[in-house]
């Protein structure tokens, strides 16, 4: 197999240095060599691996047209889980030489299930507390863990609704999938006191500094979990900016953690939410339509455009994003992470 080499430079000027094959994509070619660079879907479809080729050629596999636009493709982007050198590369990453792990132990720790209960009648609330001297849970809010299936070589990737702690805490929202490995387990295998393997934290997806600059929050179903935690990280640090979270999901039975939004809420004047049932019965008194529909809504003649964070269904996700573009928002100030179904 003839190899290239990949030369990727860090935020902060690092670089890092590995070989990769003719068919080999840039994340799999590192994670051979145990070098561990940004990742989440490695389908193409979240733009978490994104980068900046200056030098070198490739050929790009299928992306998502949301994770690479074809303007970018044009001017040099790449999403590394799809880009295939075909001569020694350069890749300017958007993130610093601390973010890239060399060994899956640096990453790994094992946990124990302290709660595990239905909060609504598709979502599972999972908690987990740290075991171990080390009880230093290292996050940045909009960040995601891979937990393995006790017994069985099955990870799946969830977000974390809390911030970064030194209680070993971890609490996640996590959806039932019909068919789905992780959600069997949740449903028949899982009991509290179980210990489970914990990876991470991996991911881009998080909060960005824009000065005084409002957030608006768009969450489909448990793509309210990342929210949350960069909405608790805004409460915790005090950040001054207005944000909004728009929470949608299809029916009243979905609606979970309504209380705890209304709690921060409650506790945090900036804070606006809403939540969006879309097919709403007669006694929902809260929003009723799309969450699609309701942002378009408001943001339709504000002055100051808000800064969007979109999280959920890729389908959600895609329409949002078409609503910011036709409100004029610019593409650098939608920051968006989706959920792709995994069963
Ligand atoms: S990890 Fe490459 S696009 Fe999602």
């Amino acid at each position: 197999m003839s190899m290239h080499q990949v030369k990727i430079i860090t935020q902060d000027g690092e670089t890092v240095c590995f070989d990769c094959g003719e068919d080999e994509d840039i994340i799999s070619a590192g994670l051979r060599q145990d070098i561990y660079l940004m990742t989440s879907c490695r389908e193409g479809g979240c733009a978490t691996c994104k980068g900046f080729c200056p030098e070198g050629d490739y050929e790009m596999g299928k992306v998502s047209v949301q994770a690479l636009p074809p303007e970018e493709e044009e001017e040099g982007y790449v999403l590394l889980c799809r880009c295939y050198p075909t001569s020694n590369v350069e890749i300017e990453v958007p993130y610093t030489y601390d973010r890239i792990s060399f060994s899956a132990d640096e990453l790994s720790f094992a946990a124990e299930i302290t709660a595990l209960r239905h909060v609504s009648c598709n979502v599972v609330e999972l908690c987990l507390q740290r075991t171990g001297d080390d009880q230093q849970i290292r996050l940045d809010s909009g960040q995601y863990y891979d937990l393995e299936i006790p017994g069985a070589a099955i990870s799946r990737s969830y977000s974390p609704a809390n911030t970064a702690n030194n209680q070993g805490k971890l609490e996640f929202l996590i959806r039932i999938v019909e068919n789905g490995k992780f959600s069997g387990y949740l449903e028949h295998d899982a009991f509290i006191g179980q210990s489970i393997h914990v990876k991470g934290p991996s991911g881009i997806f998080g909060l960005k500094e824009n000065g005084f600059t409002p957030r608006y929050f768009v969450a489909g179903g448990t793509g309210l979990a990342p929210v949350l935690s960069m909405v608790r990280r805004m409460h915790e640090w005090e950040e001054p900016q207005p944000c909004v979270i728009y929470f949608g999901v299809n029916t009243e039975e979905e609606v979970f953690y309504a209380d705890e939004l209304n709690r921060l809420k409650a506790e945090m004047p900036t804070l606006r939410v809403y939540i969006c049932v879309w097919k709403a019965g007669e006694n929902w008194h809260g929003e009723k339509g799309s969450v699609v529909d309701i942002l378009r809504r408001d943001l339709q003649g504000m002055g100051v455009k808000p800064d969007l964070y979109l999280c959920g269904p890729p389908g959600m996700v895609d329409a949002t994003y078409a609503v910011c573009a036709e409100i004029g928002i610019a593409k650098d100030k939608i920051y968006l992470e989706k959920f792709l179904p995994s069963l």
